[in-house]
């Protein structure tokens, strides 16, 4: 007697023959499909990984992160710390700005300008000041030459409009603003003011920053006051330094800066002073220095260098003449 399978069997099997071919004939259309839409999935996020792109994958603005940099990295500049946090914050917070944010940082040499600016790129843009979103002009190294005055002009306006309209929210970082010439400043003025847009570029997003020794001395004036008087440096407040950026700056005729109208408009938002520096800073930037070039910090080597360098007035000795600028290049000699 032939001992037929149960009919469940010839079920199962018939099943599974039919399920065999329909997943012979589906599998290399979904293999590949699955391959694939995985291989577009990757091709993206290596895309995202490598290529910098304007989206959240390469700028997220850290409110925390730069609350954290401006109160640990940053030394002596309580006025300028509160000033930029509180500037940036509510900038980056705002969905829908009515201009760009134009601050104005002032103040003497080596005392933190470009330091902040960095602080400011490094919390808003993942690969901070090498973003191609953000762009650093020195007046005297990219516009040198009075004579090329319209050439630079019209290079400038169009490296912002290109560059705003690839990614609104762009950074452009003029330094030596003192030193650039006031018909390329009048040149960006468009810019900075609150228009919907220009030519279909809005510049609502953008961040512009200008560098300047403009106003330092009247800064340090007011610092040399209160330590005079015997007052703590961090009892300075914003207010104490606005008089004195406004009598030096705004009524220097012989400052290119203010030739223009950036001010009678304003057109800046934030006018940011910074401190001159004192001993004790002097040597939290050496010590700072000393642990990012791999040493373990030596408060000893620090001092031997600190005591080196130049302070005044003279025979008060309270300012660092060259601030915290040639820390890097004068510890290698004390290490
Ligand atoms: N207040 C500060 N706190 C911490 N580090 C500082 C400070 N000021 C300066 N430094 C250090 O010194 C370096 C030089 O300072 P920075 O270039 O920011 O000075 P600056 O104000 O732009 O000077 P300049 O007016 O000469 O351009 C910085 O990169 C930083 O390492
Ligand atoms: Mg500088």
């Amino acid at each position: 007697m032939k001992v037929r399978p149960p009919r469940t069997w010839t079920t199962v099997l018939h099943c599974l023959l039919i399920s065999g071919l329909i997943v012979e004939a589906i599998e290399p259309v979904s293999t590949s499909l699955l391959l694939g839409t995985g291989a577009a999935v990757l091709g993206k996020k290596l895309y995202h990984y490598f290529y910098e792109t304007c989206d959240e994958n390469w700028l997220n603005f850290n409110a925390t992160g730069l609350k954290h940099d401006l109160s640990t990295k940053l030394y002596g500049q309580h006025v300028a710390a509160q000033v930029v946090l509180k500037a940036v914050t509510g900038f980056m917070n705002n969905e829908n700005p009515k201009k760009p944010l134009v601050l104005s940082l002032h103040g003497w040499t080596g005392t933190g300008k470009n330091f902040v600016s960095q602080l400011i790129a490094e919390n808003i843009y993942q690969k901070g000041m090498t973003s191609n979103f953000v762009h650093l002009f020195t007046a005297t190294a990219h516009f040198p030459h009075e004579a090329h005055v319209d050439k630079y002009k019209t290079q400038l306006q169009e490296w912002v409009r290109g560059n705003v309209s690839i990614c609104p929210r762009s950074m452009f970082i003029f330094d030596e603003m003192d030193k650039m010439h006031p018909g390329l400043i009048d040149s960006i003025k468009p810019y900075l003011d609150f228009y919907d847009n220009l030519n279909g570029v809005s510049y609502r997003k953008a961040i512009f920053i200008f560098l300047s020794n403009a106003g330092g001395e009247k800064i340090v004036e007011v610092a040399l006051d209160f330590w005079k008087d015997g007052r703590e440096r961090e009892e300075i407040q914003l207010k104490d330094l606005e008089t004195a950026l406004s009598l030096s700056v705004f009524n220097n005729k012989n400052s290119g800066f203010w030739h223009t109208s950036l001010i009678d408009k304003n057109l800046v938002d934030y006018f940011v002073p910074f401190l001159p520096l004192e001993y004790k800073h002097v040597i939290q930037c050496g010590l700072a220095e000393m642990v990012s070039k791999g040493h373990a910090p030596d408060k000893e080597v620090v001092e031997a260098m600190a005591r080196d360098l130049n302070y005044f007035p003279k025979e008060e000795r309270v300012f660092s003449m060259q601030g915290c600028k040639v820390i890097p290049a004068r510890l290698d000699f004390y290490v």
